[in-house]
């Protein structure tokens, strides 16, 4: 096998990648072996390296990301000059985050909490349905996972609208573009789910006055990134009623500190940054499909351009 990667998960499943690379005729090696196999390594596919690790391997051609996002390569030291990063675009994470998006937009449409809350209390009290198709889910971020989850939830006769920073054609949803067009999403949006990406711009994007701008008893789902979010001024929507609900999966610090107040609210639903998670068995195919590409000397596809941050 003359591709060698060094692999750097999120989660201990070396051996997983390991099998599923092997498939594709490329020996994977982790992490920790890295001193072992520099020379050899041409490939790294990684979450959260270390700063330098990667500048320590002379022949490395390209870097992939275990995930979609890239501001976990953002930092000093951490990507070597002229590398390029292709970021990890396959079938399981978008059907995994299509599930989180749909699931917790039905379950706040439908009002699950607070039938959930009747039952521990033994209430009875039916309360009236409203039409999907009345009612308005804006996704912020418009991009390979926002344009799924839209739609999914046009499927689902949910009117969707969306905000990007350049228009889009996605079937059936109104395309919002950047920030002169940002007041005229937020006021229609009910169900606000975040998928953008984590950048210089984009962070603490959703604030006090944009939290505002929502229709009041509006809801809000952040698998983007927490650093989107000022916690802060989400609370302070939750208790004033602003804000009826929120799912988040990303925290402005993870694991979520025990301290957090996010973990008693009872307006708040918590999951571990699971909203979806990249399988070794789906993205080998999109790592080996762009190392033949790469070797082809055709260009990489879903390449990440670090200076903009996705
Ligand atoms: P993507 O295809 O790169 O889409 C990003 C979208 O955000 C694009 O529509 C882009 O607009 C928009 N955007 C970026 N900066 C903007 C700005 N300043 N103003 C307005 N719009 C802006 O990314 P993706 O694959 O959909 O992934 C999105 C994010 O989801 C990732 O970066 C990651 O943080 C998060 N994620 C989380 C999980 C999880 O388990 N929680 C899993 C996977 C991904 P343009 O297209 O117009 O440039
Ligand atoms: C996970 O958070 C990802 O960006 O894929």
């Amino acid at each position: 096998m003359s591709n060698v990667i060094l692999v750097k998960s999120d989660f201990d499943r070396f051996s997983e990648w390991a099998d599923e690379f092997r498939k594709h005729d490329i020996l994977a090696v982790p992490w920790d072996d890295m001193a072992r196999h520099r020379e050899t390594v041409k490939y790294a596919l990684v979450w959260q390296p270390e700063p330098g690790a990667l500048a320590s391997l002379p022949n490395l051609e390209v870097i992939f990301s275990v995930a979609a996002g890239i501001d976990h390569l953002k930092g000093e030291g951490l990507v070597p000059a002229g590398i390029p990063v292709v970021r990890m675009v396959e079938d399981s994470l978008t059907a995994g985050m299509v599930e989180y998006i749909v699931y917790n937009v039905l379950r706040f449409h439908r009002e699950m909490p607070v039938y959930e809350r009747d039952q521990t209390n033994r209430i009875w009290k039916p309360r009236v349905q409203q039409s999907a198709w009345d009612r308005t889910a804006g996704i912020l971020g418009l991009g390979v996972l926002g344009s799924a989850a839209a739609v999914a939830l046009h499927r689902l006769q949910f009117n969707v609208i969306g905000w990007s920073r350049n228009p889009k054609q996605v079937p059936e949803v109104t395309s919002y573009f950047g920030q002169d067009q940002l007041e005229p999403f937020l006021e229609q949006t009910e169900f606000l789910v975040i998928l953008l990406p984590l950048t210089e711009d984009t962070g603490g994007i959703v604030n006090r006055d944009f939290l505002n701008k929502l229709p009041r008893g509006a809801y809000v789902i952040n698998a983007g990134r927490g650093p989107l979010v000022v916690d802060e001024d989400l609370l302070a929507a939750l208790d004033q009623g602003q804000i009826a609900g929120a799912a988040l999966d990303v925290f402005n610090q993870e694991p979520l500190p025990t301290e957090s107040p996010y973990w008693k609210h009872p307006a708040v639903t918590i999951t571990p940054h699971v909203a979806s998670i990249t399988l070794p068995a789906t993205s080998t195919r999109h790592v080996a499909d762009n190392i033949q590409r790469h070797r082809e000397g055709k260009p990489l596809t879903h390449l990440a351009d670090l200076s903009r941050g996705y």
